[in-house]
């Protein structure tokens, strides 16, 4: 395993990816919260460029005691990446898809751990 330096910190800008190539293989790398993560830019599901889509909270709908829904609003505490070709919604902190695609077991994004040193973000695989 190698690192490979991506940036420095202050230049990616929260939850916009940014998309490196390493050894061959594309990458988003995403900041929030002063925390990074990195995924191969391959869906899953079809093989969509995932880190191509938006980033965008969870949708929270809540609702009064007959189960009809009140307020709905997107969460500004957990995000998910959005596959632009079919809409796979994956958690952004772990790559797991929400839910089952056709009642299959979960898609994951390829993780890449991330590492800061001096200021700069780095890769590593
Ligand atoms: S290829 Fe990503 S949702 Fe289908």
């Amino acid at each position: 395993m190698v690192l490979h330096n991506v940036g420095k910190t202050n230049e990616f800008p929260e939850l916009r990816p940014k998309i490196v190539t390493i050894d061959g293989k594309e990458i988003g790398v995403y900041k929030w919260n002063d925390k990074f993560f990195a995924y191969q830019n391959r869906c899953y599901h079809q093989g969509g460029p995932a880190c191509e889509g938006i980033v965008q909270g969870d949708l929270i709908c809540e609702m009064d005691e007959h189960k009809h829904i009140t307020k709905k609003y997107f969460s500004t505490e957990k995000y998910n990446i959005i596959c632009p070709w079919h809409a796979v919604e994956y958690d952004l902190e772990t790559g797991i898809a929400r839910g089952t695609i056709g009642g299959k077991n979960k898609l994951i994004l390829k993780r890449y751990e991330t590492v800061i040193e001096n200021g700069q973000v780095k890769v590593k695989l």
